[in-house]
């Protein structure tokens, strides 16, 4: 068998098409490939041109490409075609002259390549490749990119980067990330060491720019891994305005807080004042009810004391008057009985019924019987002026301007003799100025408190006066260090008629009188007193009366 036969019976069924020429062009064979472009479709191939079987634009290039290869011996050429369904495909053609026994060029073998897809494939990848070109140039040229090596050195960074942190392009590449002012974490370094293909990391970093200023990076790191070298590719948000943003806001956050603490120590202390008011109203409420008790209080006491005046003024008297007449009568019996003889019958008669209604007795009795009179007499009396001065019937109301002092002087001297052998007292006074009041009351005052402490005390004790001036008031203050008061006695001490002393001792007038009149000098009285250590009586009085 012949070559060009042989090769014509495997190209038969090639799926490229094929054919064979002799050395005037002339088709030997040519197979169904190469007849599926041929404009008639012919199987007849033998004998004609390029020019019987297609028209006559592309028949001139293949015979020209044909011309070449009878030449040359060899020759390539991309030719369009349009094969028998209407498509157009790009063919590649190899030929190949070929030799006859006497070593004469005797013809060319051609075989086509369908590179249709080659063709668009390449076209396709040709765009992508310019898109994926102009998209890194984009990110290059306004990304923050950096790639490092395991040990921080730079293999790039991108223009943005080289501009936010101040170092030229040149100067990073001969430097260090941790030599740039990035700030990473312990555990960031560990991170990076471990990271493995195709796993990210994401991390915040805080830096200063070469100039000096800070600015806050948001990373996407991708490790570039090699057999050879591990590499770091990282690309950044610059979030420097949304940090100053959150700091502003905390702070914003922080002197909110401040303010609402403020706010809320504000509303304390009205919240305190309030309750310190209510406390306030609460003690006037109670000097309101020791008011108005002492005011009907005193009335009783007005009506009780005249009515009592009168009847015990008569029965003084009388008692004085019947002193008198019983005087006279025993005078003249013992006249009488000294002018009888010892031994008349008359005396014996007088003497027998002076033993039968046991005269000696009687006239003593009758003297004592008076004397006990004239002392219950004076008792009620005492009782009777009490009651007066706690109603204050008769009490000179002088108000003039008054030496304190000198009051307290002239009262310790009255109660010299009531407090001398148990207590002690010690003076402490201030600089006073002269004070609006009623003094002969105040001193009634001072009085009664005194005689309160030195009966405190049991057996030795102390009694501290102290005075003081405070803006518009002086303040008075007796303290004892008797025996104290009793926690549940302590709200009633000022109740008329309220005593802890045994009946004959205590009235229980002594304080709701100087209640009465220290109010009515518009002061007030403050006690503090613990049992067992002592008593304090303060005394505020305005300097001026309004
Ligand atoms: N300095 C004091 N120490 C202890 N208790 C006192 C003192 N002052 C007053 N008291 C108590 O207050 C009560 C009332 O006093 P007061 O009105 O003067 O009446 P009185 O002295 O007649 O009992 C007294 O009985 C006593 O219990
Ligand atoms: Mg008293």
């Amino acid at each position: 068998m012949n070559a060009p036969f042989f090769i014509s019976k495997i190209c038969a069924h090639f799926p490229f098409p094929a054919w064979q020429k002799d050395a005037s062009l002339r088709y030997i064979w040519a197979n169904a490939g190469w007849s599926d472009f041929s404009k008639n479709k012919t199987d007849s191939w033998l004998g004609g041109t390029n020019f019987d079987f297609f028209d006559k634009e592309i028949a001139q290039k293949i015979e020209e490409g044909d011309r070449y290869c009878l030449q040359a011996g060899i020759s390539e050429e991309e030719i369009s075609l349009t094969n028998s369904k209407g498509q157009e495909r790009i063919l590649k053609i190899h030929r190949m002259h070929y030799y006859d026994e006497s070593n004469n060029i005797s013809g060319i073998s051609a075989l086509a390549i369908d590179i249709t897809y080659n063709k668009v494939l390449l076209r396709q990848m040709e765009n992508i490749m310019s898109e994926v070109e102009i998209q890194r140039h984009a990110l290059h040229k306004n990304a923050l990119i950096t790639i490092t090596r395991a040990d921080g050195s730079f293999i790039y960074a991108s223009e943005p980067f080289c501009l936010l942190s101040g170092y030229t392009q040149a100067e990073l590449l001969k430097t260090n990330r941790f030599d740039i002012g990035l700030i990473y974490s312990a555990e960031f370094l560990q991170s990076i060491q471990e990271i493995q293909p195709y796993e990210t990391l994401r991390f915040e970093t805080c830096a200063k720019s070469k100039k000096g200023e800070e600015y806050w990076l948001e990373t996407l790191l991708v490790p570039m891994i090699t057999e050879t070298e591990k590499n770091y590719y990282e690309i950044s948000c610059n979030i420097t305005a949304s940090k100053l943003r959150e700091k502003l806001l905390e702070n914003e956050v922080k002197d909110r807080i401040i303010e609402a603490n403020a706010n809320t120590l504000a509303l304390e202390i009205r919240n305190a004042e309030l309750i310190k008011l209510n406390e306030q109203m609460h003690g006037m409420q109670h000097k309101l009810l020791q008011s108005e008790k002492l005011a009907s209080i005193g009335q009783l006491a007005a009506g009780i004391a005249h009515e009592i005046n009168n009847p015990i003024g008569y029965v003084g008297s009388n008692i004085g008057a019947l002193d008198g007449y019983l005087k006279e009568i025993f005078t003249m019996q013992s006249r009488y009985e000294s002018s009888l003889e010892k031994n008349s019958i008359e005396y014996i008669k007088l003497m027998e019924e002076k033993k039968s209604i046991d005269y000696d007795f009687i006239k003593d009795d009758i003297s004592s019987l008076i004397i006990e009179s004239r002392e219950g007499i004076k008792r009620v009396k005492g009782i009777v002026q009490n009651l007066k001065e706690f109603s204050r019937i008769d009490s000179n109301q002088i108000w003039e301007e008054a030496d304190i002092h000198a009051g307290i002087t002239s009262t310790l001297n009255i109660v010299q003799n009531e407090i001398k052998y148990k207590s002690e007292v010690i003076l402490d006074y201030g600089e006073l100025p002269l004070i609006k009041c009623v003094i002969s009351q105040l001193n009634q005052v001072f009085l009664n408190i005194l005689v309160n402490a030195s009966h405190a005390i049991e057996k030795q004790g102390k009694i501290f006066i102290s005075t003081r001036q405070q803006n518009q008031h002086i303040c008075i203050s007796f303290r004892d260090n008797g025996k104290g008061i009793a926690a549940e006695h302590l709200s009633k001490i000022f109740d008329p008629f309220f005593t802890t002393k045994p009946v004959g001792h205590g009235t229980g007038l002594g304080l709701s009188l100087s209640y009465g009149i220290i109010q009515e000098h518009h002061g007030r009285i403050d006690v503090h007193s613990k049992q067992g250590e002592g008593t304090t009586f303060d005394i505020w009085l305005p300097i001026k009366q309004e």
